[in-house]
């Protein structure tokens, strides 16, 4: 039988849950053992503790309490964990579905799932599995640990359903994989016929991110719900304004990207917006945006609005914060001014239904990926393009993901557009 496993790793995103349903679900329908990866690629480099004992040393530098064998440190880390709500994972439900009397989770990381541990998760926000934003899987040794653990567990093929940083570690992954059992074959870690079953790793991934910032792809998981939790909060900031007659600066998240900002700022009413993207061109700024909400304010509006995504930047690359445009309305136009900052508020709770769809879809493709796979063929990125769900190479998807920045960065504003487009090919 193969065996797959998903994780989601990163900033979570509304609609994680619903990819690993998918992928749990369909990879069971097309007769797979799926298994899920706790708290991302943290959870491939700790593994099982009751699984063969490995030879690899692994050094956890991101929290030295939390290593193999330290019960207490363990103890802590699975009381963090979200169990014992309805239908949601539960200690030793997971494991208890193939293995009756249940087991519990404590020291596993990788973990057989069936059919009803995944029931509804399409309606729950963040993600149940957890994530992490793993220091040690960025270490050789926690990625050769990551690798003998899956091969300890004879899994061949994951999803990695996370953004932009976490697929590059997907791809950093794969490329090493061959060296890594290598590695493992020398030192005895592994035998060779393990080295031979498993001379491939297979990934899929999808892009789960608030932030819609991955090239190659038209909208991200998660990205429409946190749009829409912005949308609701202007709306109750925007009663409150009017009814003082004051302006508001409204601080988005989006990373380096503006997409949320953008998207805010026509679906809910903005005077002004700032984005990483499209620095103002006006010199000096500050005239062109007071010019602007004046203008406003004299055709008789009560309140004003702008939008200032985290990452906004000037045309000489300086941030733009928040709290700086605040005291130029306040002090050029004499508006009483607030700054809300908008924060988490944005990645949690509920996906919209788009939230649901995208993931579900995209995680049936890449099960199919995974199954359809060859020693020769790339690892893809599962995209939306277009509203058909397509596959993209996944070194292709994050070198054009990495030029936005590059090209923002040499103030090649419309190079970093046409990388954001995926239709381009460089
Ligand atoms: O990438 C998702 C995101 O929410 C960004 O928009 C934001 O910059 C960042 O993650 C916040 O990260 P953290 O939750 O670690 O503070």
């Amino acid at each position: 039988k193969r065996k797959i496993a998903v994780l989601t790793s990163g900033g979570d995103s509304a609609g994680m849950n619903a990819c690993v349903r998918a992928v749990v679900k369909y990879g069971i329908i097309r007769g797979c053992e799926v298994y899920v990866v706790r708290e991302g690629y943290e959870g491939l480099v700790r593994g099982n503790v009751d699984a063969p004992k490995r030879k690899v040393a692994f050094n956890d530098s991101n929290n030295d309490k939390h290593h193999h064998g330290d019960d207490s440190a363990e103890d802590k880390l699975i009381n963090n964990l979200r169990f014992g709500d309805g239908n949601l994972l539960k200690e030793g439900e997971g494991d208890a579905i193939e293995h009756p009397g249940g087991r519990s989770l404590k020291g596993r990381y990788i973990i057989r799932v069936g059919w009803d541990d995944v029931r509804a998760w399409f309606a729950e926000g963040g993600t149940l599995i957890g994530t992490a934003r793993s220091a040690a899987f960025r270490t050789k040794e926690g990625r050769l640990a990551a690798a003998n653990n899956l091969i300890t567990e004879g899994i061949d093929s994951i999803v990695v359903c996370g953004g932009d940083g976490s697929l590059t570690g997907a791809d950093v992954f794969r490329a090493e994989w061959p060296s890594l059992v290598n590695e493992l074959r020398q030192s005895n870690t592994i035998t060779s016929e393990q080295a031979e079953r498993y001379a491939h790793l297979n990934i899929a991934g999808t892009v789960g991110s608030i932030d819609n910032d991955m090239s190659m792809t038209d909208i991200t998981i998660g990205a429409y719900t946190a749009l829409h939790r912005i949308c609701e909060s202007i709306d109750n900031i925007n009663s409150t304004a009017f009814s003082h007659s004051r302006a508001f600066v409204v601080e988005v998240m989006g990373r380096h990207c503006g997409w949320l900002a953008l998207m805010a700022g026509v679906s809910a009413g903005a005077d002004f917006i700032f984005i990483p993207e499209r620095p103002p061109v006006a010199d000096p700024w500050e005239d062109d945006m007071c010019k602007n909400i004046q203008n406003h304010r004299d055709i008789g509006k009560r309140k004003t609005i702008v939008i200032v995504a985290e990452g906004a930047i000037d045309a000489n690359l300086n941030p733009i914060r928040a709290e700086y445009v605040k005291d130029v309305l306040t002090e050029r136009l004499g508006l009483d001014t607030r700054v809300t900052c908008l924060g988490h508020t944005q990645r949690g709770g509920r996906p919209c239904a788009y939230d649901r769809l995208l993931p579900t879809m995209q995680g049936v493709e890449a099960v199919d990926a995974l199954l359809e796979s060859t020693p020769e063929s790339p690892s893809y990125m599962i995209a939306i393009h277009e509203n058909k769900i397509s596959r993209v190479p996944l070194v292709e998807a994050v070198a054009q993901t990495r030029a936005v920045a590059k090209a923002i960065s040499e103030k090649d504003f419309e190079r970093a557009m046409s990388y954001r487009d995926p239709e381009f090919r460089e």
